[in-house]
């Protein structure tokens, strides 16, 4: 008796899925779909799966452990801190990402919040709801783009993107990015530095790094101190790479100027988290990637994807089986 194929969508982001459906049933394939939160309800929704689909649940070695052999896990985005791919590679299942879907669309955002923080829109927006008007200087000097030294951790696709950006609005752009090669940067005016001369000379620090062992908490309470007085943070990467509670501590206590947040330690971000209540802080629910067409190429790239394997076709997305650091 040859068994049928389980695909399982642990959670997602979109409206619907026939796409992923479609596809498991031309690959002959049963096909579920959740929204697991959790580690033992993804573990509970997945066991036995051969193809699995997530966003951002959970997928640790006791998730990994419950699957088919030669299972695959398919991942609705780039990065892939929520899968344990260490377990994955000792386990035999193989995790595939979709690459550079969203780039556009993520840069935008993190321009769309440092402009927000600099010219103070939510500011301006909550003082005509509660008040009716207020003076331009109400909120204290306004600043632009043009002139403002930017540094960015992480000039990959989506830092690139960034750059270009900021160029187009007259910034000085410095980053750091240890693995980065330089002809990648195909000529843009950008100063590589260290990361500690980064956070000294930045006016607005914008982070683009993928969250994993060496980046976890790489903004922590020392380098945030380190800070410029008066500094911006944009977060569009990922919340691990930034404590929150020194985060907290340095712009309640004014060390910083304000924080563009898209990305959070533990999402939803806790209903007690400081971050909701200070005022100089701007929130937005981990949706930089998506805008139309980018959630439409990223639910086609992982429909193509769990085509190829139901198929048996070579995946194009795997990030087990070659070395983590390119
Ligand atoms: N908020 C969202 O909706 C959203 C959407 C897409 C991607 N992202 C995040 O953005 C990240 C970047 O995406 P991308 O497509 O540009 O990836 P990418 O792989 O093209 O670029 C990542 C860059 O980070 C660099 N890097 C790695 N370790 C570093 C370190 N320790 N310090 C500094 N730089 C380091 C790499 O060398 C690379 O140049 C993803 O990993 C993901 O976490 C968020």
């Amino acid at each position: 008796v040859i068994r049928t194929a389980r695909v399982v969508v642990t959670d997602h982001a979109f409206e619907n899925l026939d796409l992923e459906a479609a596809t498991a049933r031309q690959g002959g394939a049963e096909f579920s779909a959740f929204e697991c939160v959790g580690e033992a309800e993804t573990a509970e929704a997945t066991f036995g799966a051969d193809a699995v689909l997530v966003n951002l649940a959970p997928i640790t070695r006791a998730v990994l452990a419950g699957l088919s052999p030669g299972a695959v896990v398919i991942r609705y985005g780039t990065g892939f801190d929520n899968v344990d791919v260490a377990a994955a590679e000792e386990l035999g299942v193989g995790v595939s990402v979709v690459a550079g879907y969203g780039t556009d669309s993520v840069a935008d955002h993190a321009l769309a919040l440092l402009l927000a923080l600099l010219r103070r829109v939510p500011f301006y927006d909550r003082a005509i709801r509660a008040d009716g008007w207020c003076q331009p200087g109400a909120f204290g000097p306004l600043r632009g783009l043009s002139g403002l030294t930017v540094g960015l951790v992480g000039v990959g696709r989506i830092g690139l993107a960034t750059i270009d950006r900021l160029h187009g609005f007259g910034c000085r752009v410095l980053a750091f990015d240890p693995f980065v090669d330089p002809t990648a940067l195909g000529g843009r005016p950008v100063e590589l530095v260290s990361l500690p001369e980064l956070l000294r000379r930045a006016e607005a620090v914008s982070l683009h790094a993928p969250l994993d062992d060496a980046t976890r908490g790489i903004l922590g309470a020392p380098e945030l101190a380190a800070m410029r007085p008066g500094a911006l943070l944009v977060n569009t990467s990922r919340g691990g790479l930034v404590d929150e509670t020194a985060l907290a501590d340095a712009l309640e206590f004014g060390h910083l100027g304000g924080a563009a947040l898209d990305v959070f330690e533990a999402e939803p971000l806790p209903a007690d988290s400081r971050l909701r209540t200070l005022p100089n802080v701007v929130l937005t629910p981990h949706v930089a990637f998506f805008s139309e067409g980018s959630a439409a190429l990223l639910q086609r790239s992982v429909a193509d994807e769990l085509g190829r394997f139901l198929s048996g076709a070579p995946l194009t997305g795997l990030v087990t089986g070659r070395s983590l650091v390119e």
